[in-house]
């Protein structure tokens, strides 16, 4: 097939990296990395429509979308109308993610377990309803995309007030945060789980933990993700069968009864209280970093699961995983979250021993090629150095061992990736 992936992130790269391993198909990205040009041709930046356009000349069998944003935005309306086949939800079916006013109310509505919360753009009503709860602290949502940052912890009634306050007037977040979400503290542990849906069936994927702050211990401001392990031994098949039943299904089912039948990634952010699932967020998309160690546990074929999926034969094929694990750690630049660093070039020494060299590899996010050839560090989150293992630990050293070997001027990265799982 000729496959063209949206977007310029470890995600992505990891995605190309899977099916250029079947060896059966020529890639593209628009626009792709300074790195993903190993395997696949870089196009340039063009709108949707013109992307479109470009995907029909050039005979492409199927497209997968990696962010958000061009989903949001109705990447697959206007593929879809031109008779392309794309995998990703339309743009109706991606409000679950760009507003989670629209998700917290579909929970709702299909009875799907989440936390207790209010929805409004009042804030007498959402005083009330902080001072009613029981328990702090008190989480505060923007309805809208806030690149992550619209979701405010309160620890007391008195911030959660504040807080509301600051996003209803436009403050803090603009329109996104006019309308906002209270809702009660959830006190479990945090999972990421990804359903690849055709519409009506689903295929779940193993579930996996991220890192989203940047330093060791959760410690430090929130990021994208900092790293990734799967499979989780923190889940057992008890809790996979009620994400199915509870979650998945009535989504999906939900979804068609809504008229935005959910085609694509279902990213269901979890937080398991008492060996209970609830849902804390949907993305509509996958994970970054948790797609770049779930891609390596594939064993079937990755283009063919998103083929079937974007043309609603998810049902005809049985998808396979490897029975290792893996390990992911992100090696971000030296300002990474707060503003953009210096590029900085990246040297990976060479690796001599075997069982290393056959069990680990790099993920390259943020990265550009200068004029003569060299990786420079441009982005945030730069790269992931990526371990399989017999067990976490051994890809966790794994992937550790290479970090050894990557350098760039003020690369940071934590060092207790995995920990939930390690130390128990
Ligand atoms: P969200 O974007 O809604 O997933 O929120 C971002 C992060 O805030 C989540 O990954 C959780 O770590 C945390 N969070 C969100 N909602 C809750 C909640 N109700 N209880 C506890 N933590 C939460
Ligand atoms: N790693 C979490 C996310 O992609 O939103």
């Amino acid at each position: 097939m000729k496959i063209l992936i949206v977007g310029n992130g470890g995600r992505e790269y990891s995605i190309g990296l899977a099916i250029a391993k079947e060896n059966e198909h020529e890639l593209f990205y628009m626009p792709g990395n300074g790195a993903t040009d190993a395997f696949a041709t870089n196009i340039e930046k063009m709108g949707y429509e013109e992307l479109a356009a470009w995907a029909k000349e050039n005979g492409i069998d199927l497209t997968i979308v990696g962010p958000e944003a061009p989903l949001v935005d109705g990447i697959v309306d206007i593929f879809k109308k031109e008779g392309l086949t794309i995998f990703g939800p339309s743009k109706e079916a991606a409000r679950l993610e760009g507003s989670k006013v629209y998700m917290k109310n579909f929970l709702k509505k299909y009875d799907i377990p989440t936390a207790r919360y209010i929805e409004t753009d009042s804030i007498e009503d959402a005083y009330k309803f902080i001072d009613s709860m029981e328990k702090t602290p008190i989480v505060v949502k923007a309805d809208g995309l806030c690149a992550g940052k619209g979701v405010i912890i309160a620890q007391t009634k008195e911030e959660a007030k504040k807080t509301v306050g600051e996003m209803l007037s436009g403050k803090a977040f603009g329109e996104a945060g006019k309308r906002v979400i209270v809702e009660e503290f959830l006190d479990g542990f945090e999972l990421s789980m990804f359903a690849i849906c055709d519409g009506k069936d689903f295929i779940l994927l193993p579930a996996a933990q991220d890192h989203k702050r940047l330093l060791d211990g959760d410690k430090g401001p929130n990021t994208g993700g900092m790293g990734a392990y799967a499979p989780t031994p923190l889940v057992n098949d008890e809790i996979y069968q009620k994400v199915k039943e509870r979650i998945i299904r009535p989504t999906l089912d939900g979804m068609q009864k809504e008229g935005a039948p959910f085609e694509g990634v279902l990213f269901i952010g979890l937080m398991i209280v008492d060996g209970e699932p609830l849902t804390l967020e949907f993305n509509v998309r996958f994970g970054d970093p948790e797609c770049e160690i779930l891609m390596p546990l594939m064993t079937s074929s990755v283009s063919d699961m998103f083929y079937k999926a974007a043309t609603n034969r998810l049902g005809e094929i049985e998808v396979s995983f490897s029975d290792q694990y893996a390990v992911g750690v992100v090696m971000a630049s030296a300002n990474y979250p707060y503003k953009s660093s210096t590029p900085a070039e990246i040297i990976v020494d060479e690796i001599h021993h075997e069982e290393l060299k056959n069990n680990t590899h790099i993920v390259y996010a943020g990265v550009e090629r200068d004029e003569e050839g060299k990786l420079l560090a441009t982005g945030g989150r730069v790269l992931l150095c990526i371990g399989l293992g017999e067990s976490i630990k051994q890809a966790r050293d794994r992937a550790y061992l290479l970090c050894g070997q990557v350098h760039f001027a003020g690369k940071q990265f934590r060092r207790d990736i995995a920990y939930q799982a390690i130390d128990q």
